[in-house]
């Protein structure tokens, strides 16, 4: 690459348009209320709680989420910044993160259904599992991982799994064993699996034979051999790879088994019937998972986060915003292989003892009745999802939701903007007026929520994620640091001043990646011990209002967020350049009604090649093999050049407004000024510029909106 490339988001933004620039701003919305019912039964009605998390009580206020862990060694440190900015919380305590989310709820909660597991296929029963049975489970699941594949505490272990019960099962056996597990999402291919196999180190492979998705089986043991081999290919030898079965009776996949390599999980596990395992007491700040996740570079980052920090945190979050009680039936309709996942199906409910829901399939599957029908039928009272989901099923089925019988009590979205009209829907149409929403806005690197309303306490505000949550103190800084005040009409880059007990402790192997990363743009004192000095930037544009509620513009760095899940442009562009008649590749975000953002590819060729949808699409092939179908562009655009700087720059600002039909501002400055024109009659067609994107909903990042 000819450019020098910095993490942290540049000044030398000429080179992108952002999510935030070409974020939707929707006018201020009215308040809603939560209902007295709701108040009655809720974990979080005394508004003291934003006083005693306030500043002059850090970082020992974060006590009372700790507490409500169960500790085999209670600590002696609360925050130690020694090695700021790799933040230790509770430092000297012990615990076991499988022990909290499963053997203590045993006496009081055993028989109660711990995990209900939903089939795709609607012809399969519901499978429920208690307590005492996940609790056999992951002891069994425990002893195979320790016995058969050798594996110890700070060893790392890769899962590409579908949405199975079997998957919390492996995480829950991992954390039983202090092992670092690594999910990759199932629906990311093989090649995507092995390079995460190769930076987390993994010498075992936990993979599934097959699954359901969109009424197909899909092949998924596969994508195990690929990842196996690319992983070998660059120096990482895999030695196990355990492959679950979808079916009792039969293999869901064709693809044979390596003799000495691949292994059935349930074979191994019939030789350890019956096994317990001793949960092993584990440090406080010892690593309990990495996650993968995409920044501004080709290579996506191990995201480290830690044993007791994290699951006093999402405990926290669990029970304080989405309510969480033991008696509550709780479904997330995500995906456990991305954050949501694990810190709200697994570690966050199941630390609180509540019924986590989990469906295998796509939620439109067969119909967008789907998800209602598995509320209702289950009963289900806590609903987590994400806007696309909203706008998908509100599409397809406007009121498939009147049909069926919910009482949801409260609802969380995340991971993108919601829009209110959505938002609307989703109040009043799902919710039937009567269930408290929390628009819960955090990252990857953050473990939990970051802000959000608190449900019995703040009135809801369509469109806006509201307050900080307890503890946390956000600040907006533009571009040179200086703060832009809340109340101000002006969006900047959203910082949180302090840490707190869910901060990802590091990126895995690259101490300083994590440094210049989050730290780089507003630390001004490299040795400073004074967590006051190292303000952490999340990557998104955002706004406070004067009544203290964040609006979320979206991602200021080289992220795309589709559908609610990160994609690098740089990670698709080193895909389109796998292709080998491919010179350049370029991928920008446009606006999409549905899925927020979806890429679209520019390329431009070798000389003498002759440009035609064959070439494009060897490149949506490639990205699809790279990384995944998520990833899929909508279009792939073959262009004669790519419009430069004079040093030679790609100006991805110039493509992006082309794509969402934006005025592309000044252009004098290119070296190619000419290929500009080219490009948008190529795109939009001969004619006036057309402004498909609604110019009055799009304003400029840094505008007054
Ligand atoms: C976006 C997902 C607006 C944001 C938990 C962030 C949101 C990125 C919201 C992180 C929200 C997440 N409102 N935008 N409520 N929640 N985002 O790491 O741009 O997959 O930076 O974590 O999603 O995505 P990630």
């Amino acid at each position: 690459m000819a450019e020098a490339h910095t993490d942290a988001p540049s000044k030398d933004d000429e080179m992108r348009l952002t999510e935030a620039e070409i974020a939707v701003h929707w006018k201020e919305e009215e308040y809603f209320h939560p209902i007295p019912k709701f108040i009655g039964q809720a974990n979080l009605t005394d508004p003291s709680i934003v006083e005693r998390f306030s500043e002059k009580n850090f970082p020992e206020c974060f006590r009372e989420y700790a507490d409500l862990l169960s500790w085999d060694k209670y600590w002696t440190t609360t925050l130690d910044s020694s090695n700021a900015p790799f933040w230790k919380w509770f430092v000297g305590g012990k615990l076991n993160v499988s022990y909290n989310c499963v053997d203590r709820h045993l006496e009081k909660y055993g028989n109660k259904a711990a995990i209900l597991w939903v089939s795709e296929d609607e012809s399969e029963p519901v499978v429920a599992i208690t307590f005492q049975e996940l609790y056999a489970r992951v002891n069994e699941m425990a002893a195979v991982l320790r016995d058969f594949c050798g594996l110890k505490t700070g060893d790392r272990v890769t899962i590409h799994m579908p949405m199975v019960p079997e998957l919390p099962v492996t995480m829950l056996a991992c954390a039983r064993l202090g092992v670092i597990h690594s999910v990759v999402f199932g629906g990311f291919s093989g090649e995507a699996c092995g390079a995460r196999i190769v930076d987390s180190g993994s010498r075992v492979l936990i993979s599934m034979d097959g699954y359901y998705r969109s009424g197909k089986v899909i092949d998924h043991k596969v994508a195990a051999d690929i990842a196996v081999k690319k992983a070998e290919a660059e120096g990482t030898k895999v030695e196990k790879v355990l492959i679950w079965r979808r079916f009792r009776e039969k293999s869901a996949s064709s693809t044979p088994l390596v003799e000495g390599r691949d292994f059935i999980v349930d074979e191994l596990l019939k030789k350890h019937a019956g096994a317990r395992v001793a949960p092993v007491s584990m440090p406080a700040e010892a690593p309990l998972f990495l996650m993968y996740t995409s920044g501004s570079t080709g290579k996506p980052k191990g995201v480290q986060h830690s044993t007791g920090g994290y699951l006093s945190y999402v405990t926290a979050a669990s029970k304080f915003i989405q309510d969480i009680h033991p008696t509550d039936i709780y479904w997330c309709m995500a995906d456990i292989g991305w954050i949501t996942g694990h810190s709200f199906i697994v570690y966050g409910p199941l630390a609180l003892a509540a019924t986590t829901v989990m469906y295998e399939g796509v939620p439109t599957h067969p119909d967008a009745g789907r998800p209602w029908r598995i509320a209702e039928r289950l009963n289900v009272n806590i609903f987590h999802t994400s806007p696309t989901a909203i706008r998908m099923l509100r599409k397809l089925g406007p009121d498939e939701p009147k049909k069926y019988n919910l009482r949801f009590k409260c609802m969380t979205t995340v991971g993108e903007p919601i829009e209110p009209e959505a938002w609307l829907w989703y109040y009043r149409t799902v919710g039937r007026s009567q269930a408290s929403i929390t628009d819960t806005w955090w990252l990857t690197e953050t473990g939990g929520f970051l802000c959000s309303t608190k449900p019995a306490i703040d009135p809801m505000k369509p469109g806006s994620t509201g307050p900080p949550m307890p503890g946390i103190y956000p600040i907006i800084f533009d571009e040179n640091g200086k703060e832009i005040p809340p109340g101000s009409s002006k969006a900047g880059n959203i910082c949180i001043r302090n840490p707190w007990p869910g901060i990802m402790q590091t990126i895995w192997g690259d101490p300083e990646r994590f440094v210049r990363q989050y730290y780089g743009k507003y630390n001004k004192d490299k040795n400073s011990k004074d967590w006051r000095d190292w303000p952490w930037l999340a990557g998104d544009g955002a706004l406070i209002g004067k009544d203290g509620y964040i609006r979320i513009l979206g991602r200021i760095d080289d992220v795309i967020n589709v559908a609610g899940h990160r994609l690098g442009t740089k990670e698709l562009e080193s895909a389109c350049l796998t292709v080998p008649e491919v010179a350049e590749a370029a991928v920008v975000p446009i606006v999409d009604p549905e899925r927020g953002r979806v890429p679209e590819v520019y390329i431009a060729l070798k000389p003498g090649i002759k440009a035609d949808q064959a070439v494009a699409d060897k490149v949506t092939k490639a990205i699809e093999t790279e990384i995944g179908k998520i990833a899929r562009p909508r279009t792939v655009r073959i262009v004669p050049d790519m419009p430069k700087t004079r040093s030679g720059k790609i100006m991805r600002r110039v493509l992006a407004s082309i794509s969402n039909s934006m005025d592309y501002g000044d252009i004098t400055t290119l070296a190619n000024p000419e290929v500009v024109e080219q490009i948008r009659v190529q795109v939009q067609g001969a004619g006036p510029v057309e402004k498909k994107a609604g110019p009055e909903d799009i304003r400029r990042f840094g505008e007054t909106t």
